[in-house]
């Protein structure tokens, strides 16, 4: 064997070694870490896609109270689901969880798959969660590479601009066979507690050794920035319609964007289009309703991953037509008390507890 590889093998044995004993000795004490069971693993990790630990934790708990085992998933409703979801965002993770809660009972008796391609043959199941899942839950040799363990990697080696299939197989390279599940939670943790994007704290970092960014004095110039895309500003009319005191709640549609979520009805305004020709138009659109505005409510300013949006609330009253689902899944007639049973987008929430300030809950 030449030099270089035998050089290469001893420092994947440092990196190794140096950082499952940093994390056995720093790794934060997580609620999913004090499990072994799949399916608690599962859903963590469903809930950690794209969110940060802090917000998925009240989550996680409050969810395995609510859906404590598959079963429970499985036989749940989806409105239950969304119910649990609501502020997390990223709602088809939920409904995908859901769905793939169904299959797990239909197709493998309840139990969580531990192989490969059963698992993500799942719904919701890419390469990185079917690898976590496997890696965590039953400590199957499966390397995991998501945005935190990306940096790490680049930074060891020195890479500035990262390339996903490279990446995964660097991480395949490190993985200390029969510790993937701690291995890979090192790694992530590594990557959100010391080796961050902007500061990040080599003085506290078990791999400054191994590390060709550390060594080229600029650390958090690894990777290089991608240039931000500018997110697309949209504008949209929400009506809040009155009838004897209940308010119009419609149920967007299951696919796509917020779907499955309860809101106030709402379009996006088209070119040359006023606030409230919108407004009333997506109160017809969506429910068959005719509406009469008669004050504007609030502006609130929501931002999603590929775009941003400015929505006007008008507060709206009925005038005529049969209520009914055209542009939506479902409508209904509420009661403003009612309004927290059902599970909305954050603006959507935060309308509706509008609704309950002082001198704003009449027309
Ligand atoms: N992000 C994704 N999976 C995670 C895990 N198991 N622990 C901490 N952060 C994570």
């Amino acid at each position: 064997m030449g030099s270089k590889i035998r050089l290469e093998s001893r420092k994947r044995t440092a990196i190794r070694r140096n950082l499952l004993r940093w994390y056995r000795g720093n790794g934060r004490d997580l609620p999913w870490r004090r499990t072994s069971d799949p399916y608690c693993i599962l859903i963590a990790e469903f809930m950690l896609q794209q969110t940060q630990v802090e917000t998925v934790i009240p989550y996680y708990h409050r969810f395995l109270s609510r859906f404590p085992d598959v079963q429970s998933l499985a036989s749940a409703s989806q409105s239950d689901i969304l119910k649990s979801w609501e502020g997390l965002g990223y709602y088809a993770r939920a409904r995908n969880l859901h769905r793939s809660a169904r299959q797990i009972v239909e197709q493998h008796g309840g139990r969580v798959p531990d192989a490969y391609d059963n698992l993500a043959a799942l719904p919701g199941f890419g390469p990185y969660t079917t690898s976590a899942v496997l890696s965590i839950a039953f400590n199957a040799d499966h390397a995991v590479v998501d945005g935190n363990v990306k940096r790490v990697l680049c930074r060891i080696f020195g890479i500035f601009e990262g390339v996903e299939k490279e990446l995964w197989g660097l991480a395949e390279s490190l993985l200390p066979s029969g510790k993937a599940g701690a291995f890979n939670q090192a790694l992530m943790e590594l990557g959100a507690t010391v080796c961050r994007p902007k500061s990040p704290d080599c003085t506290h970092c078990p791999l400054t050794r191994n590390c060709i960014a550390f060594r080229s004095g600029n650390p958090s110039s690894f990777p290089r920035k991608q240039n931000r895309k500018i997110r697309p500003h949209h504008t949209s009319g929400v009506g809040i319609v009155w009838c004897q005191g209940k308010v119009l709640i419609a149920r967007r549609p299951e696919d796509g964007l917020l779907g499955g979520l309860w809101e106030f009805p709402s379009a996006r305004q088209k070119a040359r289009e006023s606030l409230k020709s919108c407004c009333l138009r997506a109160i017809r659109e969506a429910t068959g309703v005719e509406a009469e505005i008669k004050s504007r409510f609030r502006k609130i300013k929501q931002a999603f991953t590929h775009f941003s949006v400015t929505i006007h609330a008008f507060q709206c009253t009925y005038q005529r037509g049969r209520t009914r689902p055209l542009g939506c899944k479902d409508v209904r007639w509420v009661l403003p008390e009612e309004l927290p049973e059902y599970a909305f987008s954050r603006s959507g929430r935060k309308l509706a507890d509008f609704l309950f300030e002082p001198d704003l809950s009449k027309v």
